[in-house]
């Protein structure tokens, strides 16, 4: 693995081009930061409890950083103390009127649940984000929220950058979601908290919960009914956050990138620990089962709420099968990876129903066909998904520079792709990687040390 050369470029001061190679087997044992999805929300929701939270095992990466900035900006006090962070919170109702623009940087998360927050407070505020960012539809929370009474200026259904100006007391609805989307859910869910009356968010297809686990954590009763395979979750406001202590576990999204990396270099043995596994996340490594990964699970337990394991995963040949497009909730985030793994399998791998992943931090499945081929894979883009005929275990060619359009997935993604390589794969900027796996070089030294 070698820097090769730093270049100025679109949105960071200057990028740097990399060239992941093969480097031998990963073995030892590594650990990954928090989980991005539950560390935004455990600041989220310190910072609208009266009193002290604190969190241990906070992902330090860009994008909840935006968070942290963005909360402090309204009132709470959020401040680091040893390995922990300490949020001092403002109460549900109190948020204050930001004085300068909020700067969400890459992160969706950050910008659709604050969205939801800044909805039923009597506030305004300006949300700006990076060239990835302003392009991500942000309609499927603008809709909602206005029912709710928010208004947004410039455009409803736009993106950023814009204006939103709260209501209170807002006003409680039912909303179906439209598509399958946490963040939209939270969103909604967050708007309710400081909402009279009962809001009720009703899911066709589920997605993450980790809002509905951890609110209830900090005392807000949340009710979650199951009909005919659909969850309607109900919260009734105003409600009172009590302040709570909370320990975030390893991000399974994070993990998946050295599972496929440990599942497709020929001998790798390792261990990778402390692995959230919340059935909402878990998807990746079902399907990685399926397709014939030696995945063992040791010591299962309980972090913060949520089930843990630390993982083994050994080198195996995988093949090729068909994805359920049902199981995309529980692994959006992990398609480019997976799509790895799949160009490294026996055989054809077909993957649909995955439209969403055109409005990730990049079109995911126009980047990674363009990408793999770039590095010598077998690739076919369809509307809804991608089908890659696997080498085999053979190593790919190599190639590059990849375009990774600031979406740190792709940079990851493509990453392990170089570990499998002949010639290495380049990457036209390591930067983004930053936005939420800050340590994801340095644990790629540890594991092939
Ligand atoms: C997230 C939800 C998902 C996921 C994102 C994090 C969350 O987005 O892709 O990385 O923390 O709620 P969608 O809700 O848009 O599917």
């Amino acid at each position: 693995m070698c820097a090769v050369k730093a270049r100025p470029s679109y949105g960071y001061a200057f990028v740097t081009l990399h060239r992941f190679t093969s480097r031998g087997p990963l073995t030892g044992r590594i650990r990954v930061p928090g989980d991005k999805s539950i560390s935004h929300r455990a600041l989220m929701f310190g910072a609208l409890a009266v009193g002290r939270s604190r969190i241990s095992g906070l992902l330090e990466g860009e994008d909840v950083l935006a968070t942290a900035a963005a909360l402090r900006a309204m009132g709470a006090s959020i401040e680091k103390d040893g390995d922990d962070w300490i949020v001092d919170g403002v109460g549900v109702g109190t948020l204050l009127q930001p004085e300068g623009a909020l700067d969400m940087g890459n992160s969706g998360t950050s910008t659709r649940l604050l969205m939801g927050l800044v909805a039923s407070h009597g506030i305004t505020a300006t949300f700006t984000g990076d060239a990835s960012l302003s392009k991500r539809p942000m309609g499927r929370v603008i809709d909602p929220l206005s029912t709710m009474g928010a208004s947004f200026t410039p455009s409803p259904g736009g993106t950023l950058p814009l204006v939103m100006e709260g209501m209170q007391p807002a006003v409680p609805i039912s909303y179906r979601l439209p598509v399958a989307s946490a963040q939209v859910k939270s969103a909604v869910l967050l708007a309710g908290l400081n909402t009279p009356g009962t809001t009720t968010v009703i899911e066709p297809v589920p997605t993450r919960d980790h809002t509905e686990r951890m609110l209830r954590g900090f005392g807000v009763e949340v009710r979650v009914e199951e009909t005919d395979g659909e969850r309607i979750i109900k919260v009734t406001g105003p409600c009172d956050l009590e302040p709570c202590d909370i320990t975030v576990p390893g991000d399974p999204s994070s993990a998946a990138f050295f599972a496929v990396a440990a599942s497709i270099v020929p001998v790798s043995d390792l261990v990778i620990e402390n692995v959230g596994l919340n059935p909402t996340r878990d998807g990746i490594y079902r399907v990685l089962e399926q397709m014939g990964a030696d995945i063992q699970y040791i010591d299962r337990r309980e972090v913060g709420g949520e089930p843990v394991a630390d993982l083994r995963v050994r080198h195996a040949q995988l093949k090729g099968i068909e994805v359920d497009p049902e199981i995309a909730p529980s692994m959006i985030d992990e398609f480019p990876v997976l799509f790895v793994a799949a160009a490294m399998a026996q055989g054809t791998t077909v993957t649909s129903g995955l439209e969403e992943l055109r409005v990730k931090e990049s079109d995911r499945l126009a980047a990674m066909a363009a990408a793999l081929k770039l590095a010598g894979a077998a690739v076919e883009e369809r509307d809804d998904g991608l089908v890659i005929q696997g080498s085999g275990g053979k190593p790919l060619a190599g190639g590059g520079p990849v375009t990774t359009h600031l979406d740190h997935r792709i940079a990851m993604s493509m990453a392990v792709a170089g570990l499998a390589s002949a010639e290495g794969v380049e990457i036209d900027s390591t930067e983004p990687i930053a936005t939420s796996f800050p340590n994801f070089m340095d644990l790629i030294e540890e594991a092939s040390a």
